[in-house]
């Protein structure tokens, strides 16, 4: 007999410490009435980042994201005031802005030609004389909130959620030194993964355990005994001191610096800061059994004579990136099996995936 919500929710427990615990069990990874819970309330309830502030960085330039299954459209105001809504017009509820990203003085509906301005108010509703009760002052493009920290665009679906700043908690203090402004966006890559969206952040969150085993190159430029793991309230920060090696010729010269730092924010965010090199990863669910993930990379330097450095840095984590979604689609396989129910955490390394998993646990007890 198939399990109920709460009898799924019920197989893990949250409690436990480190030393005790499970991971969170295989049928959060595949069940369709998880991933919806994980829509209302992980996705629908935090802060997730969207984009970044170069996407919109002129009057009326907008871009077009999908967070928990709502469409929505950042844009920034002729104002120049960044705002996000729902992309959903208020006559029909088809999509107003309709392609991924441009740069428009209105945003018009493609349907019937309703108009709305840059800060979403109703502008124009054609043919429209004698309808009743109808307030144009009320049937504006639905705001969404949105803010912002260092480059990074978030947006959170619920009205009464805390702000980001007391989200992020202590995170913008301590990347302070990172210098995050410093950083220039540089390209776009975006991987569809046959696995959850968890097994590809449970993958990130292991502290280090895979990267000797699965990642040869670039093991060969970390000290992996000294990694470390430190967990804050809705972040986990690992970081790893850097050793030179000729090893690995592309990853010696694209992987410098004394420390890598690793910070991956609740739920599917993730930045990765090496010396001049930055990327951030944004892991979304696409279903129960895939997931895309998007890496955007910044450097110090984008220079004309730098591109040819950054393009081997980028090839470079794509390597990584190629090892990574080979061993998650094995894992997402694996979580089928009726051999497999949860595993155990190396007290050592999991403490990422521990915070991560006990994150979940308690939003998605509210979807009991
Ligand atoms: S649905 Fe947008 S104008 Fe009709
Ligand atoms: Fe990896």
């Amino acid at each position: 007999m198939s399990q109920s919500l709460v009898e799924l929710l019920d197989l893990y427990n949250a409690a436990a410490p480190l030393e005790e615990a499970y991971t969170i069990p295989a049928p959060w990874y595949l069940d369709r009435r998880i991933e919806q819970a994980e829509r209302e309330e992980v996705f629908g309830a935090n802060w997730i980042a969207v984009g970044r502030i170069d996407q919109v960085a002129v009057e009326g330039q907008f871009f077009t994201v999908e967070i928990a299954g709502e469409p929505l459209v950042v844009v920034r105001g002729s104002d120049g005031k960044l705002r996000a809504f729902f992309n959903v017009c208020r006559h029909h509820a088809a999509a107003v802005a309709n392609v991924p990203c441009g740069t428009v003085q209105h945003l018009r509906c493609p349907y019937h030609g309703w108009t709305y301005g840059l800060d979403g108010s109703l502008k124009g509703a054609p043919e429209f004389a004698g309808v009743c009760n109808f307030d144009r002052g009320t049937n504006g493009l639905v705001p969404v909130r949105l803010e912002t920290w260092e480059q990074f665009i978030f947006v959170s679906l619920d009205p009464g959620a805390a702000t980001l700043m007391t989200f992020l908690g202590d995170l913008p203090a301590r990347a302070a030194t990172l210098g995050l402004a410093d950083f220039y966006f540089f390209a776009r890559k975006t991987y569809t993964l046959a696995c959850n969206w968890k097994v590809y952040v449970d993958n990130y969150l292991d502290g280090g355990y895979h990267v000797p085993h699965l990642h040869k190159g670039l093991n060969s430029v970390l000290d992996y005994k000294e990694y470390t793991i430190e967990n804050s309230e809705h972040y986990s920060l690992q970081s790893s001191p850097m050793v030179s090696s000729e090893e690995h010729e592309s990853f010696a010269a694209t992987r410098t610096g004394d420390r890598a730092y690793y910070y991956w924010l609740y739920p599917n965010f993730m930045i990765n800061i090496y010396a001049g090199v930055m990327d951030t990863n944004l892991v979304l669910p696409l279903a129960t059994d895939r997931c895309l993930v998007q890496f955007d990379f910044f450097f110090r330097d984008v220079s004309d004579d730098a591109r040819r450095a950054n393009t081997e840095s980028v090839a470079v984590s794509d390597r990584i990136q190629d090892e990574d979604v080979d061993i998650c689609e094995s894992v997402q396989r694996g979580l089928r099996s009726r051999a497999y129910r949860a595993g155990r955490l190396s007290v050592r390394r999991e403490g990422g995936e521990h915070l991560f998993h006990r994150l979940l646990a308690k939003d998605l007890r509210r979807a009991r």
